[in-house]
């Protein structure tokens, strides 16, 4: 039997959370990609039994991610970094025929149409996914399902306590996607009292901000007669590893930016 060619990444951030997440998981899968290298900020602050271990297990780890992009043969970058610099990165890769799958925040309206526009140029996949939990993509699109039969909708989004932003991106995702949808504009009460919620597209938002959450969001309805609540909730970070792995392999078959995965899936 043929064997399949197997995809070729490296992971920006491997020491993070999300990183180390993302190394294991496509460890776990080397039947489907090849982990090349892993990028860290600054090699000399790395543990030796660290780098040892990596070194065991066949990837290079190194601080240059310019100098690894540039040797050529990888397919797929997974960047997982900070907002400083997930752009400078991103773009180093589609430079270098290197196909971003973005996970990290803080790229700018700007940022992204100038890869968008690289993606283009250079016929390359590249997939922004502000949330890489599928149950969370699924329960945007079945709200912005729901909405088309419901009269009225509010949102209620609970996070850890160390979450800056509020609303979440994935709320305001969510609204957005549901007003876009609606058979009716939401006609919702008292919507200028403060306790009434944050409208976002005519959606009222509520931000809980409690120890021993992760993320969860509830989309709640209300139609006569009935209520109809569609409810994620993420448990803990290894909720992203299949829609990274997911990322991973149509990043391969595209030729353009997707941003979010609800466009994949
Ligand atoms: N899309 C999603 O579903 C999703 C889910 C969760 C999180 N995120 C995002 O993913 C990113 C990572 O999250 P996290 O929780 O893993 O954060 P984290 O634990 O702070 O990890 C970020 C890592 O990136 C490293 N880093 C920063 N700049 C770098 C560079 N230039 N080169 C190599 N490594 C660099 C950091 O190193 P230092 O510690 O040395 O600075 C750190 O190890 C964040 O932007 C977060 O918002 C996305």
């Amino acid at each position: 039997m043929p064997q399949l060619q197997k995809a070729r990444v490296i992971v920006a951030g491997a020491l993070g959370k999300m990183g180390k997440s993302a190394v294991e998981t496509f460890l776990a899968n080397s039947d489907r990609f090849e982990l090349v290298a892993a990028v860290v900020r600054d090699l000399g602050n790395v543990d030796e039994k660290v780098k040892q271990e990596f070194k065991d297990r066949g990837v290079k780890l190194t601080d240059n991610i310019e100098a690894e992009l540039h040797k050529g043969g990888l397919d797929i970058l997974v960047e997982l970094t900070t907002p400083d610099s997930v752009f400078h990165n991103s773009k180093l890769a589609l430079n270098n025929g290197v196909r971003p799958v973005i996970g990290a925040t803080g790229l700018s309206d700007d940022d992204i149409n100038e890869l968008n526009a690289l993606s283009q140029k250079h016929s390359l996949g590249t997939i922004i996914a502000p949330n890489f939990a599928l149950g969370a993509i699924l329960m945007m699109k079945f709200a912005a399902q729901a909405s088309k039969y419901m009269d009225r909708y509010e949102i209620i989004e609970k996070h850890h306590e160390a979450k800056i932003d509020s609303p979440s991106g994935t709320a305001i995702k969510t609204a957005k996607l549901i007003s876009q949808n609606a058979k009716a504009k939401n006609q919702s009460p008292h919507a200028s009292e403060i306790s009434r919620g944050e409208l976002h597209y005519g959606v009222p938002i509520h931000s809980l901000r409690l120890q021993g959450y992760v993320a969860s969001q509830e989309v709640i309805f209300g139609g006569q007669g009935q209520t109809l609540t569609i409810s994620h909730e993420t448990i803990d970070r290894s909720s992203f590893m299949p829609g990274i792995l997911l990322a991973a392999e149509k990043v391969m078959d595209l030729d353009r930016l997707v941003y979010g995965l609800e466009n994949l899936i």
